[in-house]
């Protein structure tokens, strides 16, 4: 059986109103049925697969604990962390807690923020990923591009194919706007779908060649780890130790045993308002409505009303995205919605 790691601790900037420091994206329903964090337990909640580990910070561990309920989803374990550190720490974190357990366990990396409708062709890939992740491949999942999105890691193509997976020759974690169109002509590369496969020792040894710092200062925080109700809190005086840092940097990009699975079923990464657009139901103007939303004469927008008392009516609009919340409202052009992260931590800072 396989093991999910869910991590659903980051905060979702760029969709901001909606998505909001205390009620980040991942928990809110955004598109599909329920939030994309239930969307991603229920997917992996499979034959095949063991109960999740969910790694998250205090402040949602019971919107977490609420929506698994909710979902019919019974956790193996809820890690805590004590500030958020990215996505190295809360991966190697949740390995280590696996690993007392059996070190040769397979784990699956998921991130609550992607959207894919087609939960059965997705386990099929995982499921072509096992054999490479049992002779201590780390397995990526890769799709096809058809941008040059520097919000993605690129995997470069390696030769032939080994336990029915392909080795990677590279992993690039968002590049620079030029590398990505080099590496978008050039052809041979896919996104990393942000989706990760391997057995808990494989991890673990990437850390401990890699990040031998972080290694030793996670395995201190799980050593010290207080159980709290349903929850296991690591601890805070190492944690507060670790590098900010994301996986991608941390590991991916430095070791050698990468090996990818092509995932041909729809995979999108709902990181903005342009990707909710794009995903949402639109009519033939290219019009998305959600909520108390009414359009008049728009083309290729998105109208949100979150709050059941607020209507949000659009007149002659093109190209915006417009989203109001009872106490907040974003207007904007379409083709800014990327940079809203910055605009949003901005305007924490100021406050
Ligand atoms: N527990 C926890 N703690 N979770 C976190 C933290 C943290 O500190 N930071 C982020 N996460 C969660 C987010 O909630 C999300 O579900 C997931 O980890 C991935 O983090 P993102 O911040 O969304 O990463 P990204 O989208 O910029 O990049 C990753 O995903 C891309 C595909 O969507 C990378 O793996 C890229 O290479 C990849 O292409
Ligand atoms: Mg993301």
């Amino acid at each position: 059986e396989i093991t999910p790691v869910i991590l659903c601790g980051g905060s979702g900037t760029r969709l901001w109103p909606v998505s909001r420091k205390s009620f980040p994206k991942q928990f809110i329903d955004l598109i599909g049925e329920g939030s994309l964090f239930q969307q991603s337990s229920k997917r992996l909640a499979g034959e095949g697969f063991a109960p999740p580990i969910v790694v998250t910070n205090s402040d949602f561990r019971f919107i977490v604990t609420q929506q698994l309920h909710d979902a019919g989803i019974d956790p193996g374990a809820i890690l805590i962390e004590p500030e958020a550190r990215n996505t190295a720490p809360a991966l190697l974190a949740a390995a280590l807690v696996a690993a007392k357990d059996d070190p040769d366990q397979l784990m699956l990396a998921a991130p609550s923020d992607h959207y894919i409708t087609k939960a059965d062709r997705f386990c099929e890939s995982v499921h072509r990923g096992v054999a490479a992740a049992r002779a201590g491949q780390i397995v990526t999942f890769g799709i096809t591009p058809d941008r040059p999105e520097t919000g993605f890691g690129y995997l470069e193509l390696g030769e032939g194919a080994a336990h029915g997976a392909r080795p990677l020759k590279r992993f690039v974690e968002k590049p620079e706007l030029a590398e990505a169109e080099r590496m978008l002509a050039a052809g041979g590369y896919l996104w990393n779908a942000g989706i990760f496969m391997y057995s808990a020792r494989t991890l673990i040894d990437a850390f401990a060649n890699h990040q031998p710092e972080m290694r030793g200062q996670v395995q201190a925080s799980v050593n010290e780890a207080q159980p709290d109700l349903g929850f296991l809190r690591l601890d805070p005086k190492s944690w507060a130790k670790c590098e900010d840092i994301s996986v991608d940097f941390a590991i991916m990009e430095k070791v050698d045993n990468l090996s990818v699975v092509a995932h041909d079923g729809d995979w999108s990464d709902m990181g903005g308002w342009n990707a909710v657009h794009q995903h949402a139901e639109r009519d033939a103007q290219g019009v998305a409505l959600q909520g108390k939303a009414h359009a008049v004469d728009c083309k290729d927008t998105l109208l949100r009303s979150e709050s059941g008392a607020v209507q949000l009516v659009g007149l002659g609009l093109q190209n915006i995205v417009a989203v109001a919340m009872q106490d907040a409202v974003l207007v904007a052009d379409r083709s800014r919605t990327a940079n809203l992260g910055d605009v949003v931590k901005q305007m924490r800072a100021a406050h």
